[in-house]
């Protein structure tokens, strides 16, 4: 079966055009990812965990290499694919899971959570009551969910986040530390619908800061490493 995700000879080097000098993040990365499988990135702070998930997603551009995501409508290369497409699979089949919520003043935990499912098309009752479940499930307050979350404590933020992220299963999920400021109830929580995701047959590549907490999910680890600044000629 062809893998969903062919990473193949990809590079990002970032130019820092002040310094007269260009900094690797990766080079010529390849793996693959098929579907159900549960890749762990691992390497010490400034590895490129964040840059290559990011790269992923489409918010970095690569400086080179072959990205084939095998999409519900057919191969396309992320690295290369129209900003609509791209646009369409993060609304549709890629997800992206960070530590930091994106609150908006004046909109309700609740309506934050159900969101996704409201532009799939849920009508507004089921996509509310879908959200409630997953901030419950996450150990979010009732008092809180119709309170706007610009004012929760980092942690609660997080499970916002995580609540709005996984209301709507995708293809390909990536996960960079999002556990960080969680408490033991939450992680459990997360890491329970991460495994229903992962039978569900859901991919997904992910940093963690307690990558025991996922050791049961894991198939394979990606170590990366730090690299050394080079100077360029401009
Ligand atoms: N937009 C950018 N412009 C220039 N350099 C960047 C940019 N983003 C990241 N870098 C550099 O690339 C390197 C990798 O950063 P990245 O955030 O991917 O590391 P990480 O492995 O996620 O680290 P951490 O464990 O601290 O989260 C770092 O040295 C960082 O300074
Ligand atoms: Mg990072």
């Amino acid at each position: 079966m062809t893998p969903l995700l062919t990473v193949d000879a990809l590079s990002k080097t970032f130019r820092m055009h002040h310094l007269g000098q260009a900094l690797p993040a990766f080079e010529r990365l390849s793996f693959t990812l098929s579907r159900g499988e549960f890749l762990l990135l691992s390497g010490p702070n400034g590895a490129g965990k964040s840059t290559l998930l990011r790269t992923l997603y489409r918010s970095y551009l690569p400086t080179g290499g072959r990205l084939i995501y095998d999409s519900e409508q057919g191969p396309i290369d992320l690295a290369t694919a129209a900003d609509v497409d791209i646009a369409h699979l993060r609304r549709a089949e890629i997800g992206f899971v960070t530590q930091f919520l994106i609150a908006r003043p004046r909109v309700a935990a609740e309506e934050i959570v159900a969101e996704p499912l409201r532009l799939a098309g849920t009508p507004r009752e089921t996509a509310l009551d879908a959200a409630r479940h997953w901030l419950a499930t996450f150990g979010v307050k009732p008092d809180l969910w119709r309170a706007y979350p610009t004012t929760f404590s980092g942690g609660e933020q997080q499970k916002v986040n995580l609540a709005r992220a996984l209301i709507r299963p995708r293809r390909l999920l990536l996960l960079d530390e999002p556990t960080a400021s969680l408490d033991a109830g939450a992680r459990a929580a997360l890491v329970q619908r991460l495994t229903e995701l992962k039978d569900q047959g859901v991919a997904m590549i992910g940093v963690f800061h307690h990558p025991g907490d996922v050791a049961s999910l894991i198939d394979r680890e990606i170590p990366l490493k730090t690299k050394e600044m080079a100077d360029v000629a401009e």
